[in-house]
């Protein structure tokens, strides 16, 4: 039975790099039967609605989502413009965001002295709760006593699992050590149970290391010296904010591929790259797309196409080591298309 993949381009490069992701797809073989979701702000301006509202209806009888990205302020408000992204993660329960940033041979590095995997980290960012929680409101209105309340909201279930995800993750690595992002010293409800929860779960580790780090520490040593990172756990917030940073120490926003993941496989697992809808590229056909191909790599393997995901796998490490085609954000001319011919050139 072929795969059924929601392929949804979205705003912006969006579009531009799920061409390319697809057209690997094609061309290494795996059997995806593909359906064209058109979902994104020009809707927006037909019927005033990004998505229809029942898009999650829509979506979980595929096995993935390849989504590009969304957003495109000139149509759009962007919090109504991404929530269709956020509201897949929660409605199907995509609790684990995994985002591995690692240093290619053949990609500049814009810190000094850092030879190929010299970063090869995975941040595992929680994706349902904490910080993106949509509870709270907006009180007296346009008054000079407004309020605007974001509630924090932090399970014991949603800490646990996901920092039980990274210590499992760790131990299928080489160096076995989880890092647990932190703000304790100020955020002292939520923080100080995720550290809690952190302690106990690793008591069922121990042949895993782990260290608890302050995030804006972290933000530091994510430039000072990336290179003690293995795995990283982190709320969604936290998360989000880190991986941006990761993503440009490995060569840019079109390096950083991600998984949103539902573990059970009971609803869709979305994958997409992290960067966004790019309006100041958009349009011009000069978009890296090997982020939105790393996803799609990511969502074979975790489909179960481990052969074909490590293809493409290799396809894009033989490329960025050997390759002069590159796009502009590498410093060449190359346009948007020409990577994915190279890359399928070398499948
Ligand atoms: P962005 O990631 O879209 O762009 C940041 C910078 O990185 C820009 O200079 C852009 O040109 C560059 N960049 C990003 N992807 C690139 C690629 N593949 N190749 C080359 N350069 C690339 O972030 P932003 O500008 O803050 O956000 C733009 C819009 O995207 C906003 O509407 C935002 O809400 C939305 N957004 C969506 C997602 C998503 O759908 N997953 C993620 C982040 C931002
Ligand atoms: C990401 C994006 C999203 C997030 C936005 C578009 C809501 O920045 O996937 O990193 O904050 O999670
Ligand atoms: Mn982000």
């Amino acid at each position: 039975m072929p795969y059924k993949i929601a392929l949804y381009p979205g705003d912006g490069i969006g579009p531009e790099v799920i061409t390319e992701a697809k057209k690997v797809l094609e061309a290494v073989g795996a059997d995806c039967n593909f359906t064209h979701i058109d979902w994104n702000t020009t809707l927006y301006a037909k019927i005033g609605k990004c998505a229809p509202d029942d898009y999650l209806d829509k979506l979980k009888n595929f096995d993935a989502i390849l989504l590009g990205a969304l957003g495109n302020s000139h149509n759009a408000p962007d919090h109504i413009a991404v929530q269709p992204l956020l509201g897949m993660r929660r409605g199907f329960d995509q609790y684990v965001n995994l985002r591995p940033a690692v240093l290619y041979e053949g990609v500049e590095c814009p810190l000094k002295n850092k030879k190929p995997y010299d970063i090869d980290m995975i941040v595992i960012r929680e994706n349902t709760e904490g910080e993106y929680t949509p509870l709270g409101g907006r009180h007296y209105i346009g008054t000079p006593y407004e309020a605007a309340i974001q509630v924090n909201y932090f399970t014991r279930m949603g800490t646990e699992r996901i920092i039980r995800y990274a210590f499992e993750t760790a131990r299928t690595r080489n160096r076995k050590h989880v890092t647990s992002i932190t703000k304790s010293n100020a955020l002292i409800h939520s923080m100080v149970l995720w550290d809690e929860v952190c302690r106990e779960v690793a008591k069922d580790y121990p042949d895993v290391t782990w260290s608890s780090m302050l995030v804006d520490a972290a933000a530091m040593n994510f430039v000072r010296q990336p290179e003690i990172f293995d795995v990283v756990v982190c709320s969604n917030l936290f998360g989000d904010i880190l991986t941006d940073l990761a993503a440009v120490i490995i060569g840019g926003m079109g390096f950083a591929a991600s998984a949103n993941l539902k573990p059970s496989k009971k609803y869709p697992s979305m994958f997409e790259p992290i960067h966004g809808s790019a309006p100041d590229i958009a349009g011009k056909g000069i978009a890296n797309p090997l982020a939105a191909i790393m996803s799609a790599a990511m969502m074979l393997e975790f489909l179960g196409d481990e052969k074909n995901a490590m293809r493409i796998k290799h396809a894009v490490q033989s490329h960025l080591k050997e390759s002069k085609v590159k796009t502009p954000d590498r410093g060449g001319t190359a346009r948007t298309w020409e990577i994915g011919d190279d890359i399928v050139k070398r499948l």
